[in-house]
């Protein structure tokens, strides 16, 4: 049983996919801007060769991860051992793993929305009853919902693409509830490193509880959205069937990239913090044209690298399309993209020469939208 919102909406991929010829400049994604190779190496002092080893045959690594990344992984997260930790082909496997195993057919499950589409997708597949939670969720209502079949909670911290922040005593607190009836709390963590509106991010959920999963990944704030690392950490039974589970889908995690990740991971500091300062120069620029407008209201989120600002116009959906059409910039509409009508997602990690280019043209096309035109408009 699919019971909450109803209507499943696109994803942002789907919903752009038509104006990707026309639109020259992508505003509404939720990666910070990709780095290379090259750029990477340059932050870690080294060189590709030495990263890559030229000699090393493309053999089959092992299901799960090198032992390597594995502990490198579980030392970051802090206290964790190697077997707490399951390195993926990106954040979306780890998700649709630990979900596979989760959902069972007479199993309840939380979801919260929006999600990520491989979790929702999974969990639609499995049969299993579903109830959705709208983001920003109240913990203590959250709480009410477990029941004694409830096999899992999933939940997003910093979310996307609200940027709701869960912090230790709240992750606690579901844990715990969940624990009474045997169930996992699983936090989507894909954003975490930069906040925003808070001072410091909270510690990972994996550590926090020994019956919560932590998701995470190189993609997001990192800027290697290619090199298709992620992983899922938490108790060893269910990390063990996450491994498993992999050895007959993707068999191993690519073995290049994991080498690469290495490096980023030795890299964490100077990556997160190109991310913050992306995220925090585009917050207060993007502060400024909302401020232009009565119609627009843009409240700090806790953290991530979305801004999810509330436009007062009469169709999100129609207005980002004729934005795409008029002005060349894809901003993502909230109702198409995340069942949420009058909300707009714009990336906050840009890479600097594309913000430049794409936030004068935003803000031209909302003060030519006369529905929003008010207070200083200029
Ligand atoms: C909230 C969230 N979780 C997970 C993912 C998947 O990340 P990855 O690219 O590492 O598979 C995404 C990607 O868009 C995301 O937005």
């Amino acid at each position: 049983m699919w019971s909450g919102s109803g209507r499943r909406p696109f994803g942002h991929s789907v919903w752009a996919a038509p104006y990707r010829s026309s639109a020259r400049l992508v505003v509404g994604s939720s990666v910070v801007a990709p780095i290379t190779l090259r750029q990477l190496c340059e932050l870690g002092g080294t060189d590709p060769c030495a990263v890559l080893d030229p000699d090393r045959a493309f053999d089959y690594g092992p299901a799960g991860g090198t032992p390597e990344l594995r502990e490198r992984i579980a030392s970051d997260l802090g206290g964790l051992i190697p077997d707490n930790v399951a390195v993926t082909s990106g954040a979306g496997d780890a998700l649709a793993s630990v979900a596979t195993l989760v959902c069972r057919p007479d199993a309840h499950v939380i979801v919260e929305v929006p999600a990520h589409e491989s979790l929702l997708s999974t969990v639609e597949r499995s049969g299993c009853a579903a109830t959705l939670v709208q983001a920003p969720i109240d913990p203590a209502l959250v709480a009410e919902l477990i029941g004694p079949t409830t096999s899992a909670l999933f939940l997003s911290s910093p979310h996307n693409p609200t940027g709701q922040m869960l912090d230790a005593a709240v992750l606690r607190m579901l844990a715990e509830s969940l624990a009474c009836v045997g169930a996992v709390l699983v936090a989507d963590e894909v954003f975490r490193g930069v906040p925003l509106g808070v001072v410091s991010s909270p510690p990972p959920a994996a550590t926090v509880a020994p019956n919560a999963v932590s998701i995470g990944g190189l993609s997001k704030v990192y800027g290697l959205p290619g090199l298709r690392i992620g992983w899922a950490a938490g108790p060893t039974m269910l990390i063990d069937d996450v491994r498993s589970l992999q050895r007959y889908t993707s068999r191993c995690p690519p073995m290049t990239s994991e080498a690469i990740a290495m490096l980023a991971l030795d890299c964490q500091e100077a990556l997160l913090g190109r991310a913050r300062a992306l995220v925090y120069d585009a917050f207060v620029e993007l502060t400024t044209i909302c401020e232009r407008h009565d119609g627009i209201r843009l409240s700090i989120p806790d953290g991530g690298i979305t801004a999810f600002p509330e436009l007062d116009v009469p169709d999100v959906d129609n207005w980002c399309a004729r934005v795409v059409e008029r002005y060349g910039i894809l901003v993502a509409p909230g109702n198409a993209c995340f069942g949420v009508p009058g909300r707009v997602r714009i990336n906050l990690g840009l890479e600097p020469e594309v913000r430049t280019a794409a936030f004068p043209l935003l803000a031209l096309a909302l003060a030519e939208s006369p529905e929003l035109v008010g207070g200083s408009a200029c």
